[in-house]
């Protein structure tokens, strides 16, 4: 693969700005955002009231700990536009998440925090790997989802030529990766994966295909899914993370050149590690969930944001700004198991470890006697799906979960094509427990 590093003078000075200096911004856009969010949001008037703080107790970047936090509750509470710091004629923009999981959420931009996004996201481009002329498949949600637009809009900034394809349709997706020839791919893992087995289906070798870097985010994903990626299309594979709530794709990302971990743009999200039990704010290094603050939003400003993503803050790298360890999961998908707990990237790692399965899953949860069991979906590769291959897999599956991850699983592999494809974020979890 090609080294990718960037040359002296693509970065934008705050990238290799000093930790002082870094702060030192963290901190005049910090006091800033809090005295908006307090004087123009009656929602965050009322909270930080009822907590008995103004953005006045801000004497240093430590005291936002002494500020409420906010969740996803907050938002549907006050669903559609309550939180928002400007009034409706100042947005461009909305976007939402889709509600599965009960009222859907709304995010508002004005046309500066569209900007800053592009600008986020070009520099997330760009330290994957992208550069100014390349051609950018884009198939990433368009619509409601921040996906599709924000990586949009970044790809433009950089001044990338963007296919805007969005998801599905995965014939064409290929058809077209054949046709256009672009270097840079954004699309989900588990999606890429899809598009990897049409790769296949139209006898086409996915490793002499134009693509160069793939930016792959929107659900957690491992290591060992990198090396199956990076492998099988012979290009880089790069984390991107975001959420919409805090901006959407763009948050953070990982430097090409290192691959460990993703540098959070700092200077307009600032991060936080609690103790998702207790609240209190844990040092750097240590593992629990991520909280976010937005230090230049200004139609929906979020302060101490808990986003349920585990993970830890790690010393900064290829950038001066930090690093979040790749996303374990979301407090949300953890499964406790006898005592156990459980997350998919776990097992997709176990997964990725038996030659005779794809890379396709899915866990399904049932209720044996009064005991919770997991059941994992998989599906055989083409060269080991006889009944005796299928077998051995599933045995090779089992002993590496019970080995590695510390429970006992029931294991039904699929003939290839069996598991459910994704076209955009993969259901990684299917809970079928009957509640007693
Ligand atoms: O998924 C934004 C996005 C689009 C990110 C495209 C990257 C690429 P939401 O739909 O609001 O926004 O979902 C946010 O997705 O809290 C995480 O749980 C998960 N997530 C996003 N990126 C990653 C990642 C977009 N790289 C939620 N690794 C977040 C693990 C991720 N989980």
């Amino acid at each position: 693969m090609d080294d990718l590093s960037p040359r002296p003078g693509d970065l934008d000075p705050i990238e290799t700005a000093s930790r002082d200096e870094i702060a030192a911004l963290q901190f005049h856009r910090m006091k800033r955002s809090l005295r908006h969010a307090y004087a123009n949001s009656p929602f965050y008037k009322k909270r930080f009231d009822d907590h008995g703080v103004t953005p006045d107790d801000l004497h240093t970047l430590a005291d936002l700990a002494k500020f409420p936090f906010t969740t996803k509750a907050d938002l549907r509470d006050t669903y559609p536009f309550g939180m928002f710091a400007v009034p409706q004629r100042d947005l461009v923009r909305v976007h939402g998440s889709s509600g599965t999981t009960g009222k859907p959420t709304v995010v508002g931009y004005t046309k500066h925090d569209i900007d800053v996004w592009a600008d986020v996201m070009a520099r997330s481009i760009r330290a994957s790997g992208g550069r100014t002329g390349d051609m950018l498949h884009n198939a990433y949600g368009y619509g409601l989802f921040t996906g599709g637009l924000g990586a949009h809009y970044g790809a433009e900034r950089l001044g990338c030529t963007v296919v805007p394809i969005s998801g599905g349709m995965t014939e064409r997706q290929v058809t077209l990766i054949n046709d256009f020839k672009p270097r840079i791919i954004m699309v989900t893992p588990s999606y890429m994966l899809s598009v990897l087995d049409e790769f296949h289906r139209q006898g086409l070798d996915p490793r002499q295909s134009s693509l160069k870097v793939g930016i792959f985010g929107a659900e957690p994903w491992t290591n060992a899914m990198r090396r199956e990626i990076e492998e099988a299309f012979d290009m880089h594979a790069v984390d991107i993370y975001g959420l919409s709530e805090i901006m959407g794709p763009g948050v953070a990302n990982e430097c090409v050149e290192t691959k460990d971990g993703l540098h959070i743009w700092e200077d307009h999200f600032y991060p936080e590690i609690i103790n998702p039990e207790t609240g209190e704010v844990l040092p750097d290094g240590e593992m629990g969930e991520l909280v976010f603050t937005t230090l230049t939003k200004e139609g929906l400003p979020m302060v101490r944001y808990r986003t349920r993503d585990l993970t830890r803050l790690l010393p900064g790298t290829a950038r001066t700004m930090r690093r979040m360890e790749k996303i374990t999961g979301r407090s949300d998908d953890m499964m406790i198991l006898r005592g156990v707990n459980v997350f998919p990237t776990q097992i997709e790692e176990q997964i990725l470890k038996c030659p005779g399965l794809a890379p396709h899953f899915q866990i399904e949860l049932v209720n044996t006697g009064r005991m919770d069991a997991m059941i994992v979906h998989v599906e055989a590769t083409e060269s080991a799906a006889n009944d005796a291959a299928r077998d051995a897999s599933a045995k090779e599956l089992a002993h590496h979960i019970k080995s590695v991850v510390g429970v006992s699983t029931k294991i039904t592999v699929h003939q290839p094509g069996g598991a459910p494809r994704s076209e955009g974020k993969a259901k990684r979890v299917v809970d079928n427990r009957t509640k007693p």
